[in-house]
């Protein structure tokens, strides 16, 4: 079945590339220690993706480009290909037409241990959590969703494991939208989605400090003064109270604002010989100089 993804831009790349660099760094650090190494896409997809260039005419610096459409790896395909080999890959999508791109993926590759489970990625995580001996095995969980879908209790029950790292593509955008200027514009709506989000509705008192009152005794209005960035910060704060590390993440798009997304890597062991190794792998790749991109003037 050939179903067509169409998502991301260049970002998309510098996602892709980093996780894929983390895996197949993961792969050769634990191989021989691990007999179980496990892969976990939570927001799978279909395995590959639709990459359309539109056509340009040439300007006096450019050189024309036709239109292209390109297919590409999409996080489970490269999942696949890592070598050594993950042992178990579980691919969770909750879109029936992607699911069935899953199960062909999975039909190519008979001779792989892999599942797809066409289900929500939160309660599906939970019951993987939970169901598991988390003792004798690593896994990477990949977080790549759309908008606000992860929920704090599901990152508690990674976090919980210690044997789980967790690259999360946290929408800082979609936080930005639900977490108003004014906590009088936030409805019950956006109350729901961030209390779900952060776990409890003290984001509130965190993002909308009082103010000091006026000479009249009159509070002022409560406003979220934190930047992109601030609330960067408070997230990798947050996510820092239930993983053992959590490395400065990296800001996508890289080269434009606003920013969209930051992509972070928390790592739930605590042990210091597995966040050493997980933060030497991570903090490299998650460089934001190694993603500039230079463009010579007739590219
Ligand atoms: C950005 S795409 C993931 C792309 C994928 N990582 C790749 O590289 O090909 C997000 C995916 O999450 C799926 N999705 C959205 N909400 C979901 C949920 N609650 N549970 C599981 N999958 C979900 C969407 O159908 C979509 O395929």
């Amino acid at each position: 079945m050939s179903i067509d993804h169409e998502f991301g831009g260049q970002h998309t790349e510098i996602k892709l590339s980093i996780v894929e660099g983390y895996l197949n760094a993961f792969t050769i650090a634990l191989r021989s220690h691990f007999k179980n190494l496990w892969y976990v896409d939570a927001f799978a997809g279909t395995g590959s993706r639709t990459v359309r260039t539109e056509r340009r005419g040439a300007t006096l610096v450019e050189l024309p480009i036709e239109e292209a459409v390109e297919r590409r790896r999409g996080s489970a395909q490269i999942a696949l290909d890592v070598r050594p080999e993950f042992d178990f890959l579980v691919f969770i999508e909750k879109n029936r037409n992607y699911v069935a791109a899953l199960n062909d993926l999975a039909a190519r590759n008979l001779q792989r241990k892999v599942v797809v489970a066409e289900e929500d990625a939160n309660s599906a995580l939970r019951s993987l959590v939970a169901n598991n001996n988390w003792k004798d095995k690593r896994a990477v969980v990949f977080l790549d969703p759309y908008g606000m879908e992860v929920e704090w209790s599901t990152l508690q029950a990674l976090a919980a494991t210690q044997a789980i790292d967790v690259w999360f593509l946290f929408p800082l955008a979609g936080l930005f939208r639900q977490a108003t200027r004014k906590l009088t514009d936030i409805d019950d709506h956006k109350r729901g989605v961030l209390t779900r989000m952060f776990g409890s509705n003290s984001w509130e008192a965190e993002l909308y400090p009082d103010g000091e009152p006026d000479m009249f005794g009159i509070l002022p209005e409560r406003r979220r003064e934190l930047d992109p960035r601030g609330l960067e910060r408070y997230v990798q704060n947050r996510l820092s109270e239930i993983f053992g590390a959590v490395l400065k993440p990296l800001a996508l798009p890289i080269d434009r604002a606003p920013q969209m997304f930051s992509l972070f890597l928390c790592i739930s062991n605590r042990t210091p010989e597995a966040i050493g190794l997980a933060k030497r792998i991570g903090n490299h790749l998650l460089d934001p100089k190694r993603h500039l991109i230079v463009r010579s003037p007739a590219q």
